[in-house]
């Protein structure tokens, strides 16, 4: 058994792989964040519980695309894959992207397959991942079993758009394959298994596991390290937000280095406050510390948390437990209510979609909470909810990427970035919000850095709750497990060229890099060129980043910089940043043609999309263009990078 099953772990040829586990449908994903990756687990899961259909779930780079020809047509093939950025794959669909991209001569008759693609309708390039790779199947002759599904997370809704489109597929299912459904049970694929004889483990450093399974993947990222944090700051001046600078030190990895432009990946804990109540309402507080083993049960399941373990460290470093549970995971959980009010709640929230979306918008909710509000008026703990099925519904903590905000020329051994604490409010609700993770982790950092520096002792309040270790390692516990990851984001290589840089709130990061190179370059003496900056905040006297920094950055840049500022709070009229370039289309439009400038947008995607719409809007005007034209335009200087965007959400 065991040799049989290294000898399927081992083969990249996936018609050979379902051949040998007897899997009759593979979900393979193409995930960047991991919610396709999640989808994929959760579509695979269903399929097996709700139609007995042996399913497995593939990380696309996992296998040799060109072996997707030898699939037969007695099996299916699903493909999820999201796309991101400027239209482009994930890191694991690289492989496959390269070759439809050169597969002309293959043949695609036998396969037989559905798709799903997860967008986002504010990017340039909505879906079109999936869009090029379903053309690439269709014209190699392969056919889809029913119309490609996408989401588009613009509004929040890329999981609604996932469960209609599941519907649609078990529909497909029962009327054309004649699938029949079954009771839904749950059967787990995971075992997990308390072993008191382990030594007790120390996992309290919480490394990171990441799966670098693929080479592309590698080649884009460092490895990961406790990085220390050499100085935090707040940089917003009011008493209701917060805005970090955070700085690292990197001079003890020789193995890590990054450029200008690039980004930094975090890897967050959750808080305390979380993590003891899911340990408490699972009943697992005094049981935290056992070691636990993660066993697969099916050869085609991955264990993508480090075994053994603890149930404590499982919860703190290696689940996402603040994420809001998705409904499909609120209906499976209504079999295991240990009351039949916590049944019904459940149940009820699970079927109407409306009612979960309201719930979801006045409550604050994850698994723990969830769980503890269903039994609200019943002392019922959830103490028989199996443990395998919280590691199999909770998906592995992902890293959230920042840009860095300082330039590896001036800064080689000390990135910074700069993030916005977020808080989402609850509607209904000003008074409660929903803490953003990574941020607010980032946040307890900084706080407990700020009040040991001031007395040498800890703080008491909430965001010291974070897993630091008392006072004696106040300083060791300024350090945050992160990666580099490589961007396209990069200055001409010329100091000379010409560029417009444009940024709302925290898009002035990479900007800030930009800046601090180019003010270097000129004092070594380089020919330094237009450099114009378009920066946009609240209020000056709030939320105006590096404002001190930047008039700095001006005196030496003199001649070449010239920044114009947009206050969207200040006085009456909102003034935005494209309203700004607007205004100064003479200046902009001039760059741009006689100049031929370098543009650079980073920030929000809708802020990008709307800085990308009027700067093409006044090309045109100037250039008498068609709008024609003037998409060929700005698509012609994407492609030569004349065009750059980095933006988020
Ligand atoms: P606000 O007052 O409407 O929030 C940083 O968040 C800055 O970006 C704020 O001044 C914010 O304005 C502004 N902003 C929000 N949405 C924007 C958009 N679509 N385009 C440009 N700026 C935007």
């Amino acid at each position: 058994e065991a040799s049989g099953r290294a000898k399927i772990k081992e083969t990249r040829n996936i018609a050979q792989k379902l051949e040998e586990s007897g899997k009759q449908i593979v979900v393979f994903w193409g995930s960047q964040s991991g919610t396709a990756e999640g989808f994929a687990n959760r579509l695979a899961r269903e399929c097996h519980l709700r139609f007995g259909l042996e399913t497995m779930s593939a990380d696309l780079s996992d296998y040799d695309p060109e072996t997707i020809a030898l699939v037969p047509d007695t099996r299916l093939v699903i493909f999820i894959i999201s796309t991101f950025g400027e239209g482009d794959p994930s890191d694991n669909t690289a492989g496959l992207w390269e070759w439809i991209h050169r597969s002309e001569n293959v043949s695609l008759v036998n396969l037989r397959y559905v798709a799903f693609g997860l967008g986002n309708r504010n990017y340039k390039y909505y879906n079109r991942v999936i869009d090029v790779v379903v053309e690439a199947l269709e014209k190699l002759g392969s056919k889809s079993l029913m119309p490609l599904g996408r989401a588009d997370d613009a509004g929040g809704g890329t999981e609604e758009d996932f469960m209609a489109w599941k519907e649609t597929l078990f529909a497909t299912f029962r009327q054309q394959l004649g699938y029949v459904e079954r009771e839904i049970a749950h059967e787990p694929t995971l075992a997990v298994v308390e072993d008191e004889s382990l030594e007790p483990i120390d996992l309290h450093n919480g490394e990171p596991v990441h799966y670098l399974n693929n080479s592309k993947t590698a080649a884009a990222c460092s490895p990961i390290k406790a990085i220390s944090m050499r100085d935090t700051q707040e940089l917003f001046t009011s008493s209701s937000r917060s805005c970090l600078h955070i700085e690292l030190d990197i001079s003890s990895f020789p193995e890590l280095s990054y450029k200008t432009g690039d980004h930094l990946s975090v890897w967050p804990s959750n808080p305390d406050v979380e993590v003891g109540r899911l340990l408490r309402v699972l009943g697992l507080t005094e049981k935290q510390h056992v070691p636990l083993i993660i066993k697969s049960l099916d050869a085609t399941v991955k264990v993508t948390v480090p075994t053994p373990t603890s149930a404590v460290a499982l919860f703190r470093y290696y689940l996402e437990i603040c994420a809001p549970v998705s409904r499909d995971t609120i209906l499976s959980l209504a079999q295991f209510a240990p009351t039949p009010s916590a049944k019904a709640f459940l149940s009820g929230l699970g079927k109407d979609r409306t009612a979960y979306a309201e719930f979801l918008a006045r409550t604050h909710i994850n698994l723990g909470r969830l769980l503890e509000v269903a039994v609200a008026s019943d002392p019922a703990s959830w103490a028989n909810l199996p443990f395998s099925f919280i590691v199999e519904v909770l998906p592995t903590i992902q890293p959230r990427y920042y840009s860095i905000s300082s330039s590896s020329i001036v800064f080689p051994r000390n990135p910074s970035i700069t993030a916005v604490v977020s808080n989402t409010p609850l509607a209904n609700d000003s008074a409660q919000s929903i803490p953003g993770l990574t941020t607010n982790y980032l946040l307890g950092h900084h706080q407990a850095n700020s009040a040991s520096l001031l007395s040498g002792s800890f703080p008491t309040n909430q965001s010291a709750s974070f897993s630091l270790q008392g006072p004696k390692n106040a300083l060791e516990g300024r350090r945050i497990f992160a990666h580099i990851r490589k961007s396209k984001f990069k200055l001409p290589t010329l100091a000379s060229q010409a560029i417009i840089m444009v940024a709302a709130g925290t898009g002035i990061a990479p900007f800030r890099g930009f800046l601090q190179e180019r003010a270097r370059l000129k004092q070594m003496g380089k020919k330094v060129g237009s450099t114009v900056l378009f920066f946009g905040c609240r209020n000056p006297d709030e939320d105006y980043l590096y404002r001190d920094e930047l008039a700095e950055l001006q005196r030496t840049l003199s001649d070449e910089l010239c920044i114009f500022t947009a206050f969207s709070r200040q006085g009456g009229v909102k003034v935005y940043v494209q309203d700004r370039v607007e205004e100064e289309r003479e200046t902009v439009t001039k760059l741009l043609t006689e100049d031929n400038a370098n543009l650079y947008i980073c920030g929000s995607a809708s802020m990008a999309r709307e800085v990308g719409q009027r700067v093409s809007r006044i090309m045109q005007e100037k250039q008498g263009w068609s709008d024609e034209e003037a998409k060929q335009w700005a698509e012609t200087r994407k492609r030569s990078n004349k065009f750059q965007e980095d933006v988020w959400g």
